[in-house]
């Protein structure tokens, strides 16, 4: 099998190919400059230069306060392109792998969301991520959707480096308390999507770290500080007396993980555990 991922300077993608390559599975990734995902004349060449049997579609906007501005290039790059890779795709008998967020949940729930609940995004981001569902979903090609949530990882800008770099410079900061959802480490991420493909998943499948109904980011950042065992003063804040943002985000946006377990026959890791890994990892 020979894979192909887009975006691959991102976060994610970064450790996909890592953990693939470690299992010894045919990948490359294009970064940007060498794959623009928004150009179909280019998509098609690099797909019909590279023949893969499967593309796995990292590549995405994914600041989602400006995509609150810059609706154009959100909507482009999270919804059009992927309708652009399936239709290459369908064509050349290729799989699709594309990964979906959280974000397009409303948060009105009090319990994991199903797969199959209705989506209701609050903020564009997470409707332009709907809308690329959505085109995968009716493209005719053979896809597999993997949405997860709060990705952390060693490196990038994502929560875990955030409040590493506040310990560096801060005493103290405040963090929401009343947002909750589930942690996932871009390794567990990595990991489980390689099984997921391997047992021939198709649909839409939930993947994130173990959070039971779901963790606030205030649990998440004291865990962090006392994982990496730094000192860092965790203030809780409720999101109505943080510094407003243009994208609202939903209160609650934990995800049902059970039928992706169910599938895998196999528990997914506790969040905590996923990042004492990452300590571990880092720290080595
Ligand atoms: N981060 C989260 O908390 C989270 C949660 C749920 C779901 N997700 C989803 O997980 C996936 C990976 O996210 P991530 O956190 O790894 O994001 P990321 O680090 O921002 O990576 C996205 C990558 O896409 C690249 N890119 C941007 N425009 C492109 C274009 N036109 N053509 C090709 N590549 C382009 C970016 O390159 P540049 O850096 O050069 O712009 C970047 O390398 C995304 O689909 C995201 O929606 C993320």
């Amino acid at each position: 099998m020979k894979i192909l991922v887009t975006g691959s300077g991102g976060m994610l993608a970064k450790q996909i190919i890592n953990h693939f390559k470690r299992e010894k599975i045919s990948i490359i990734g294009l970064k940007r400059e060498e794959l623009n995902i928004t150009n179909s004349t280019q998509l098609r060449e690099k797909i019909e230069t590279h023949e893969p049997d499967l593309i796995i579609n990292c590549a995405a906007y994914t600041k989602v306060d400006m995509a609150e501005i810059e609706k154009d290039r959100a909507f482009i790059l999270n919804a059009l392109a992927p309708y652009f890779i399936t239709e290459i795709c369908r064509k050349n008998n290729i799989f699709f792998v594309h990964i979906s967020t959280d974000y397009i949940f409303s948060g009105e729930k009090k319990e994991p969301y199903h797969p199959f609940d209705t989506p209701n995004p609050l903020n564009y981001y997470g409707l332009t991520k709907l809308y690329g569902e959505h085109y995968i979903i009716n493209s005719g090609c053979d896809y597999l959707i993997v949405r997860t949530s709060w990705l952390y990882g060693p490196e990038g800008n994502n929560f875990l480096t955030k409040i590493l770099r506040a310990t560096e410079e801060k005493d103290e900061i405040e963090v929401i308390n009343d947002q909750f959802g589930a942690p996932t480490s871009t390794f567990t991420l990595a990991k489980y999507l390689l099984k997921l493909i391997e047992k021939n998943a198709h649909g839409i499948f939930h993947l994130t770290d173990r959070a039971g109904n779901g963790i606030s980011w205030y649990t998440f950042a004291k865990k962090i500080v006392e994982v990496f065992d730094r000192k860092l003063k965790i203030v809780p804040i409720s999101t109505k007396d943080s510094i407003k943002r243009p994208a609202q985000r939903p209160f609650y946006s934990t995800l049902d993980i059970s039928a992706t377990e169910y599938f895998l026959n196999e528990k997914l890791p506790y969040w905590e555990i996923s990042l004492g890994d990452l300590r571990n990892y880092m720290i080595i």
